[in-house]
């Protein structure tokens, strides 16, 4: 194996070893704590407390929809009654889609 393949095993580990948030991502987690995790499971790991509740972390595809965003600020809504409405205030709502976006398993670039 030569040096490049290794530094790039290197990298991969590193990467996975932590997940370094960066201020911002910390704000949104917070946040997200705060206010959603009594239904969904915010962090890596875990399971939602609210069993139709989906994890932060699989939402996948839904955060490169640019209206999430928006629809954080504008009031997120549901079809589902048990979920509360939430109106973010901008810097918020970024800071918590940056986090939403660290997490996800498959991380997708843009
Ligand atoms: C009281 C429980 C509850 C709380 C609190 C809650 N949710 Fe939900 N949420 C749900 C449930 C249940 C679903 C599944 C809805 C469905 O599939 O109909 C859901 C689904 C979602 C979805 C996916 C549905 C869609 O419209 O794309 C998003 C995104 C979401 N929640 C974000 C949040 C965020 C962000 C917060 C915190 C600001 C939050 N939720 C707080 C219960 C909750």
């Amino acid at each position: 194996m030569n040096k490049f393949c290794l530094a790039l095993l290197m990298m991969g580990a590193w990467s996975k070893a932590g997940y370094a948030l960066d201020r911002e991502q910390q704000q949104g987690r917070i946040l997200l704590e705060k206010l959603c995790s009594q239904c969904h499971a915010v962090g890596p790991t875990g399971q939602s407390p609210h069993p139709e509740a989906p994890p932060f972390r699989t939402f996948g595809e839904k955060l490169y929809d640019e209206d999430l965003k928006q629809r954080l600020q504008d009031g997120l809504t549901t079809i589902h009654p048990d979920m509360p409405t939430f109106h973010f205030r901008r810097r918020d709502a970024e800071a918590a889609v940056n986090y939403l976006k660290s997490i996800q398993q498959n991380k997708k670039s843009k």
